[in-house]
């Protein structure tokens, strides 16, 4: 018999429920039905979008510096759309939104801040092209040990859930709620997204690295040395490189088949490209509850404590081997 998305959730409760005795509650899978629903709406739109007006710029920039595109646009009011229906949310945060989109309910009721980049990959849309949506899953702190935004600021070991959706030859949505990492593919046939992956576990090495060489001449210089030695067999077997540029996409790989992928601070972005909260945080929870490794190439991103929502790091993920390698190698 299948199992979908939520009645996984819900069993996962009821396991929570008997092993810690902690109350659980049923809102959490009331909150990951607005992610599936709104990842619905943009598969919907982006399987057939050469068909109708969802591609190319929308005609504005966002508060990242980028050209908008008409489907990051989209599958943003989606989503602010469905989760802010759910009165379990007392914060929206996307990486399309300068500040958060608050809602006025109180600290019993509104448990959840739910942080995402609504659509990740939007370079590849136009050209048919793995796109993404990442999500992570903060609660809010108790009003006497934080504020609304002290909540969303919380560690990125704070998460109580993370995932993503990946919109390709199959949609597949993969998270965690820190017992174990699942994947779900959607049955096109019954709008439902079934259980197809049980405790995803990352290869303890793998024999791809995922890194866009482009700015290798920018990078601190213990990258290249770093990928010289994979490149000459330092770790013992030949490695091909893989870069799709949708980071969702790059990561789904690496999450299945190991490896590493590398966006290390550049000349253009010294700080790194992605952003901390709503692209490393998410997938590093995923990558350390699959047995891999998460840092900025020095320290662990989920040790990082964000001082504002859209701040960007250095990114470094994958199996264990890959990674060992990289924190033994001075990589600044
Ligand atoms: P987004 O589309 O959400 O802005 O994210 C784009 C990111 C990520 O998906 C990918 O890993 C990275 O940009 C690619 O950057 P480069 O084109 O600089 O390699
Ligand atoms: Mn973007
Ligand atoms: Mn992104
Ligand atoms: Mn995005």
């Amino acid at each position: 018999m299948i199992t979908t998305v939520q009645q996984h959730i819900l069993q996962q409760q009821q396991d929570m429920l008997k092993a810690t005795g902690r109350e659980a509650t049923g809102t959490f899978s009331w909150l990951l039905s607005g992610i599936t629903l709104a990842a619905k709406m943009v598969e919907a739109k982006i399987r057939s979008a050469g068909l109708i007006d969802v591609l190319g710029a929308f005609g504005a920039e966002n508060v990242q510096g980028e050209q908008q595109q008409k489907l990051d646009v989209y599958a943003n009011q989606a989503l602010l759309h469905c989760l802010g229906l759910r009165d379990s949310v007392a914060a929206l945060v996307s990486e399309e939104d300068e500040e958060p989109v608050t809602f006025n309910r109180d600290p019993e009721t509104g448990k959840y801040i739910i942080v995402f980049d609504p659509l990740d990959g939007s370079s590849n849309i136009d050209v048919n092209v793995n796109v993404g949506t990442i999500f992570s899953v903060l609660r809010r702190l108790p009003p006497e040990h934080g504020t609304l935004e002290e909540s969303i600021l919380q560690h990125g070991f704070r998460q109580v859930a993370a995932g993503y959706v990946l919109y390709g030859p199959s949609t597949v949505l993969v998270y965690t709620t820190g017992n174990g990492v699942y994947g779900f593919t959607l049955d096109p046939a019954i709008g439902a997204f079934v259980l197809s992956n049980e405790r995803m576990q990352m290869p303890e090495q793998g024999s791809y690295y995922s890194v866009n060489e482009a700015n290798a001449a920018s990078w601190p210089e213990g990258y290249r040395a770093y990928l010289e030695m994979l490149r000459t067999g330092g770790l013992g077997r030949e490695y091909s490189s893989r870069y799709i540029g949708s980071l969702v996409a790059d990561f789904h790989r690496t999450l299945l088949k190991g490896g590493v992928f590398l966006y290390p601070p550049t000349s253009k972005q010294p700080k790194g490209k992605l952003r901390l909260l709503y692209e490393a945080n998410p997938l590093a929870f995923i990558a350390e509850q699959a047995g891999g490794v998460a840092t900025t190439g020095v320290g662990r991103i989920l040790d990082i404590k964000p001082e504002g929502i859209h701040q960007r790091t250095p990114f470094c993920v994958g199996s264990k081997r890959e990674m060992e390698a990289l924190r033994a190698e001075p990589v600044w």
